[in-house]
């Protein structure tokens, strides 16, 4: 009631650029494969490993079929006759020539392929049959085997070649199977076994999946930061050797663009494999389609997330800044430059327009990480004076490695610092004024990764309230991402997120909504105003005052809240999973009036209060937890 902000229109805040706000795309909680990529089959080209996860095989997600007598005889190998030195594994299937039919059939991610009546889908295998023309036989079925699709039905030939055809679903569900069978005799090899819907977003082909792209196109986003996180800055720095080639490696560019079927497969850092579909030229498209400022990030050869390894391998770190400068190459370079060419062959003769690029991310090694930050940059300078070489401040924690870091990063005249933090909602309530104080002559900072912990509206309201801060301060921060971006049902490894889904459709956050509501509606200038007044003063407080826990890196156990006077007010051991709330004050619906407390109804938990007295207590906490092993 008693509440005013005053504007002076004339004052001139700092300007607010167009692409403040966007989005980091990291291939966790199978945000690409499964996700956003909108390839259908899972472990289309057989190379699952136990040796990448223990509950992988390379025959996951495939399951053998006959028609026939005799059992099916397909086995994954990897031999002389595979397709390319990158994709060795394939299936070879014999088939008996008893008039039935031999293959498998692959059942997608999760439940299955989603499949929907009308909607065409593009099938393509490569395959092989020396010696005899096989007839192949294309299905598109449910989990009980019931027709979802007239059958496709192709012939193979010779060696490695790739067939395709279309399928039109004449029926839908979500526990679709794709099946490929063939008879009559000989032996088949099979790779690269892949089904996409025939709409994707922007018709692209090897494109991704439209219900996803459109809820991260509605965000219209200032840019688009990939492909990680901890996915780029973990793992082996090595290169790709043929045939014992480190798997688990960091994210590396050249590993993910040209055709599919050339493309190295990796296991990521979240658990899974990564088919590298979406690789660098899809992210530079996305980016594109979307009107946004791409951002690769790159390692450094210096890890993070937990992993504290520095490579000492001068000749590695020759070939990983020569990677970056070959990055560059690739998005800007003629058509006739070599890496330029890589694109324009790809389907892009014109430059994508980078302007950014991000070395390493939340490095815990701040001096090594420092030297060898500097050798990238000054390579990248020399030969790209216009690009932006982005820095970060560690891991995400903080701490004096976030102190030190930002030290060097002063010391160094870093352009912009990459900062990310997770935290409760009472944090980003507490510290909208965080970057009042930064140093305005000091590097610019891009928010790459925050969220207060938890997906309920309390959250998203306490991330909009922090964003009024951001934006405030739009003169030091000048790009900001919500993190992570995507997040599937049925496999996640990081909570909260903003767009969910499962195989059939995908849904945004509250805290989604508040990332649109400030996205798709930036201002170009901050106007300075002050508040007077206790805004909420006269409005009902329903609810109860608590403490809750909420374990996000899920390296505590048995975490205990005291009170000094010896009472347990919390015990959470985590087992479920779940944060954990305990009422401290009881419930109640409040008003104020005249300033002070006024109970208006009382649940049946409200014990301690009466009215115009909430029974605030100050309590003294002690809070323990136990660090779980490994
Ligand atoms: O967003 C999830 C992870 O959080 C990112 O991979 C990493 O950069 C951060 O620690």
């Amino acid at each position: 009631t008693d509440y005013s902000i005053d504007i002076d229109p004339s004052a001139t805040g700092p300007r607010i650029s167009d692409q403040m706000y966007g989005i980091f795309m990291e291939d966790i909680n199978h945000a690409a494969d499964g996700g956003l990529y909108a390839e259908l089959v899972q472990n289309r080209s057989f190379e699952y490993s136990t040796a990448d996860n223990e509950n992988y095989t390379s025959m996951t997600a495939w399951e053998e079929i006959s028609t026939g007598k005799a059992n099916v005889q397909a086995e994954v190998v990897n031999d002389d006759g595979r397709l390319n030195e990158r994709n060795r594994n394939y299936l070879r299937v014999v088939l008996p020539a008893d008039g039935g039919e031999y293959g498998v059939a692959n059942s997608g991610y999760s439940t299955g392929i989603t499949v929907t009546e009308g909607e065409e889908y593009d099938f393509s295998v490569w395959a092989k049959s020396p010696g005899r023309a096989a007839p192949l036989t294309v299905r598109l079925h449910d989990a009980q085997g019931d027709p979802l699709a007239e059958p496709l039905a192709l012939e193979v030939q010779g060696d490695w070649a790739r067939y395709t055809g279309t399928l039109t679903a004449t029926g839908s569900s979500t526990t679709g199977r794709l099946s490929v069978t063939g008879s009559g005799g000989g032996v088949l090899g099979l790779d690269m076994v892949s089904l996409f819907p025939r709409e994707t977003f922007k018709g692209r082909e090897n494109g991704l999946r439209t219900d996803i792209a459109e809820k991260i196109a509605a965000l219209d986003p200032g840019f688009v930061r990939f492909p990680g996180g901890c996915l780029v800055n973990t793992g082996s720095h090595e290169a790709y050797e043929a045939p014992d080639w480190p798997r688990e490696r960091s994210f590396q560019w050249k590993d993910t663009v040209g055709p599919v079927e050339e493309r190295a497969t990796n296991h990521n850092f979240w658990g899974y494999n990564q088919s590298y579909g979406l690789g660098y030229y899809e992210y530079f498209q996305f980016a594109d389609d979307l009107g946004a400022m791409p951002l690769p990030v790159v390692p450094a050869l210096v890890t993070g997330c937990g992993e504290n390894r520095a490579t000492d391998d001068p000749e590695l770190l020759r070939r990983h800044i020569q990677d970056t400068l070959d990055l560059i190459e690739f998005a800007n370079g003629p058509a006739d430059s070599e890496w330029g060419g890589v694109r324009a062959e790809m389907g892009h003769p014109e430059p994508f327009g980078l302007t950014h690029v991000q070395v390493g991310n939340e490095e815990n090694l701040p001096e090594e990480f420092f030297e060898r930050f500097l050798r990238f940059r000054d390579a990248i300078e020399a030969e790209y004076p216009d690009i932006t070489v982005v820095g970060n401040s560690g891991p995400a924690s903080g701490g004096s490695v976030f102190e030190r870091a930002w030290e060097l990063n002063r010391e160094h005249g870093v352009a912009m610092v990459d900062e990310h933090y997770y935290n409760s909602p009472a944090w980003f309530l507490a510290n909208n004024e965080r970057y009042d104080s930064y140093d305005r002559e000091g590097p610019d900072v891009y928010l790459g990764e925050f969220a207060s912990q938890g997906n309920q509206f309390s959250n998203a309201l306490a991330e909009a309230a922090y964003m009024t801060g951001l934006e405030r301060n739009a003169d030091v921060v000048k790009m900001v991402s919500y993190a992570p971006l995507l997040a599937a049902e049925w496999n996640t490894q990081w909570t909260p997120d903003m767009i969910w889904f499962d195989n059939s459709t995908s849904w945004g956050s509250a805290n989604y909504e508040v990332q649109r509501l400030f996205s798709t509606n930036t201002g170009d200038r901050v106007v300075p105003s002050t508040a007077s007044g206790t805004p909420g003063v006269g409005g009902p407080i329903t609810g109860a005052v608590g403490l809750s826990t909420w374990n996000t890196s899920a390296e505590y156990d048995d975490v205990r809240v005291t009170s000094a006077d010896g009472e347990a007010l919390l015990t959470d051991d985590f087992s479920s999973g779940a944060d954990q709330w305990t009422h401290i004050t009881g419930a109640g619906n409040w008003t104020v009036e005249n300033g002070a407390y006024v109970q208006t109804e009382t649940s049946g938990e409200n014990t301690m209060v009466t009215a115009g007295d909430p029974g605030w207590t100050d309590y003294d906490l002690e809070v323990t937890a136990t660090k779980r092993e490994g």
